[in-house]
């Protein structure tokens, strides 16, 4: 694929704000575009590159030549500090679910703050955001509070071994879960790094101590007797199998049927604890992801959006299993953290979840359709061969006719091709926040049929000014 225009691209215009369903401004801005030589963003990324490495202090944030710097967002539009305003499809890599500065999550959260915002004592607010996530989640007892999705799963993965004594886990090629040591092996090998399709090696990076690799299976997604084999061989070792319903690291490539029922036999055949990491797609259902796909794992991970746009993270699950952390009990597993159920981030939390009711769920889930329908109906129509994946408010596209399967079936069109890259920045000139990853992307509930119909036209130019 090559691109044909982007060197000297034109001023990025606010057009989505020229709708006047959306209009926060009446005509675009006159402000310098990001490209240009006295581009702000350029200015704070030549600061920023002298005092973090790479100028940047998350990876997943990264875009060439410089990422564009925010300055606000309100509903599902983000302006930089150009002046320049977009319509977000990242939402914070998935995190806001309503969107940005939503009003009563704002007015919440200000009245939080003007009460304290960090105690050594419990708050009111914690407890009512667990009891309305043990109310929703069907699988979750309890759960604790911590600061990030990565702290999470990595107490899930404790706990798990500390309820069964055993120290070994298994986890799928591919797929993301944070970055704590042992859930991060494999999460995005080379081919060269790959090991045979029976035996998938474990991969650690530099960084990671090599005995790390010893403690972790890695399994295939989707291919079941592999999985069944693997998972037998380790049986005796192994503490928990951990999985992402829909992972976005494996290019949200659904679970074939049975596939996912298979897994939570197995491990309970063998005692082995199913964690299911609902991080991302927590956003899937009122009862979460698990639940939307009708498994019953023993522990889940949880954070982006029962943050309501603060950090945050939680480890729930089956009573019994949770009891490791119990301090009146015969603790096994330590769990402190200065800011855990820090009383911002669970006004928020609770705010944002009141609001996500069924009725919520069903529209905004309604769009996600409606959007992968578009999609699909638009690819046909240029004649590309592409599949869209996800499902409820994600989506997910890929550019092939091959069949998916497996994180190994991604190979050539997967995340770093740079040509997704490209694909970025032609939507960022149309007004579009996307992915430089891929054709990623999220709703929220601020936006309408227009905002996704602008998104398709806009995808659909970008696509006609690469050749492939
Ligand atoms: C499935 C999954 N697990 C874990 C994490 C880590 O969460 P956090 O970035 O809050 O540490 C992520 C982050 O994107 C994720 O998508």
């Amino acid at each position: 694929m090559e691109v044909q225009v982007l060197s000297t691209a034109p001023n990025i215009m606010n057009r989505p704000s020229a709708h006047p369903a959306n209009s926060t401004k009446d005509s675009a801005p006159d402000t310098a575009s990001y490209f240009s030589e006295n581009a702000v963003s350029r200015q704070l990324y030549e600061r920023a590159s002298r005092v973090m490495p790479g100028g940047n202090t998350r990876h997943s944030i990264v875009l060439a030549p410089y990422p564009i710097f925010a300055a606000s967002g309100s509903g599902c539009r983000v302006t930089d500090v150009e002046g320049d305003q977009r319509i977000d499809f990242l939402n914070n890599y998935t995190s806001l679910i309503l969107g940005h500065a939503d009003p009563q999550v704002t007015a919440a959260v200000q009245r939080r703050v003007a009460l304290g915002t960090a105690f050594t004592m419990p708050t009111a607010e914690d407890v009512e955001l667990a009891e309305l996530l043990v109310e929703r989640v069907p699988y979750v007892d309890q759960l604790r509070f911590c600061n990030s999705g990565s702290e999470a799963v990595m107490l899930a993965v404790k706990a798990a071994r500390a309820f069964t004594g055993r120290h070994k886990i298994a986890k799928f090629e591919g797929a993301y879960h944070g970055l704590y040591d042992y859930v991060a092996v494999s999460e995005g090998p080379n081919c060269d790094e790959w090991g045979e399709p029976g035996a998938p090696r474990s991969v650690t990076e530099p960084g990671t101590p090599p005995s790390v690799a010893e403690d972790v299976v890695v399994l295939p997604w989707n291919r079941l007797e592999t999985c069944r084999e693997l998972i037998a061989a380790h049986r005796d070792e192994l503490a928990a199998v951990i999985f992402d319903p829909m992972p976005l690291g494996i290019g949200m490539i659904a679970a074939r049927p049975g596939f996912l029922e298979f897994l939570r036999e197995e491990t309970a055949r063998y005692r082995i604890l199913l964690i299911a990491d609902e991080v991302l797609n927590f956003r899937l259902s009122y009862r979460g992801a698990a639940h939307a796909f009708g498994i019953q794992p023993d522990l889940g991970s949880f954070a982006k959006i029962i943050g309501g746009g603060f950090p945050v993270g939680a480890v729930g699950g089956a009573r019994q299993v949770m009891s490791v952390f119990d301090h009146t009990g015969s603790l096994k597993v330590h769990h402190g953290g200065t800011f855990n159920a820090n009383p911002v981030t669970v006004t928020a939390g609770l705010e944002t979840m009141q609001q996500m009711t069924p009725d919520t769920y069903e529209r905004l889930n309604g769009l996600g359709d409606y959007m992968s329908d578009r999609l699909r109906r638009m690819f046909r129509d240029r004649g590309l061969p592409a599949q869209v994946c996800g499902r409820g408010s994600l989506f997910l596209a890929h550019f092939t006719s091959g069949e998916l399967v497996d994180f190994r079936s991604l190979r050539g069109f997967s995340r770093t091709n740079p040509v997704y890259g490209d694909l970025c920045h032609l939507m960022l000139q149309r007004g579009i926040i996307l992915s430089p990853r891929g054709v990623f992307g999220c709703l929220s509930t601020p936006m309408t049929e227009i905002e996704l119909d602008y998104f398709v036209d806009a995808l659909d130019d970008s696509l006609g000014k690469l050749t492939f």
